[in-house]
């Protein structure tokens, strides 16, 4: 009986004192408080983290690499410092840097969280921060690489009815101690609360074993798909899929067209639920980050490109600096959903 009482007490407690760290932690993110969004160096396995000794004071040149002692060299001649110049391609490795690519890493949304939250209303569906956070303290700090959410309701979505009771696998990583699955990162402006993705979402996973981060390794079991079917606008998400709304049956709202003729929006629910439905054919750890109208998810990548120049799988360690580590990211800031949803 001990034990029996003693369980929900626990719980509740761990409920309570998450409850009010998540608050501390929403507040200290704006503050840059404590909860850091990005994790402790000691929480993770990475080479950054560890620089091997000759990267610091290294220089990259167009992913030539001058090491520390070539650096100090060139430095001693006038035509060397020029070589070593940002103007001339020179990039150098600092502790500034490799800070600075972490904290990116982990904590920049780029501002998408308003896209996500007031736009898509992601996490404001039966996944929201209220079960998400239940899920969370029933963990009882122990690491998760799949955070299971209950269903609390039955609900229907894209045709699809969820019963009360079954678990959401959203395949959401939450490291060891952590009150936050990796990669989501909430904020508070002007009394709203509003939550925005990381990279690490999808390029970071936890060890199961541990409870600590991978750096770069791929979230292979991430639905995607299913949190954002759940979202309460997932229209907004059309162009991820094949449903054109030019196709989908009017609706009751009207606007005004290109001819200045009054025209029929098309309907929202059958958007919505066109939308949902592609959204939920999208296998776990898959993701359509190219908004072409056209479904074709594909598998979230490693970020991993040591040791991958000359090639690399599309050839892009062949060019630009740090042996193709640059081509290969402004793929993301180039054509990809980034651009747009992020
Ligand atoms: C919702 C999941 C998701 C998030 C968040 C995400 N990515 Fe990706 N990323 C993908 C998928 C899926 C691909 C593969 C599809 C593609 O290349 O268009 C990809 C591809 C890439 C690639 C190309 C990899 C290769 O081998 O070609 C890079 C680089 C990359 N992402 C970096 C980033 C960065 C930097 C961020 C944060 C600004 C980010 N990603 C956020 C899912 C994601």
């Amino acid at each position: 009986m001990q034990t029996v009482k003693s369980i929900p007490r626990s719980l509740w407690i761990t409920f309570l004192l998450s409850a009010v760290a998540l608050v501390v932690g929403f507040l200290g993110y704006r503050l840059e408080l404590a909860l850091p969004a990005t994790p402790d160096i000691n929480n993770t396995y990475t080479s950054l983290t560890q620089p091997a000794p000759t990267a610091l004071g290294s220089y990259d040149v167009l992913g030539h690499v001058v090491s520390p002692q070539e650096a100090a060299q060139l430095q001693q001649e006038e035509a060397g410092r020029e070589q070593l110049l940002p103007e001339n391609g020179a990039v150098k490795v600092t502790e500034e840097l490799l800070r600075l690519g972490r904290r990116t890493f982990y904590s920049e949304t780029f501002g998408n969280e308003v896209f996500q939250t007031d736009v898509v209303g992601a996490l404001k569906g039966p996944i929201n921060l209220v079960t998400m956070t239940k899920a969370i303290a029933a963990l009882g700090g122990k690491p998760t690489t799949n955070l299971q959410v209950p269903v609390d309701e039955d609900f229907t979505v894209g045709g699809r009815t969820f019963k009360e009771g079954t678990m959401l696998n959203t395949g959401l990583d939450v490291p060891a101690r952590s009150l936050l699955p990796l990669g989501l990162r909430p904020s508070i402006a002007q009394g709203k609360l509003r939550v925005g993705i990381t990279c690490a979402a999808c390029h970071a996973a936890v060890d199961n074993r541990t409870g600590r981060v991978l750096e770069g390794a791929p979230n292979n079991d991430l639905d995607s798909g299913l949190i954002l079917a759940l979202a309460t606008n997932s229209a907004a998400m059309f162009r991820q899929t094949s449903v054109n709304p030019t196709q989908v049956p009017p609706g009751e709202h009207t606007y005004i067209n290109a001819d200045g003729k009054s025209a029929r929006l098309p309907d929202a629910k059958a958007l919505e639920n066109a939308v949902d439905a592609a959204l939920l054919t999208w296998p776990p750890g898959n993701f359509d980050s190219s908004g072409t109208l056209v479904n074709n998810p594909s598998q979230n990548p490693p970020s991993y490109t040591f040791e991958n120049y000359p090639y690399g799988w599309s050839g892009f360690s062949s060019v630009g600096w740090f042996h193709g580590l640059t081509t290969l990211n402004n793929n993301v800031h180039a054509t990809n959903s980034y651009q747009s949803a992020f």
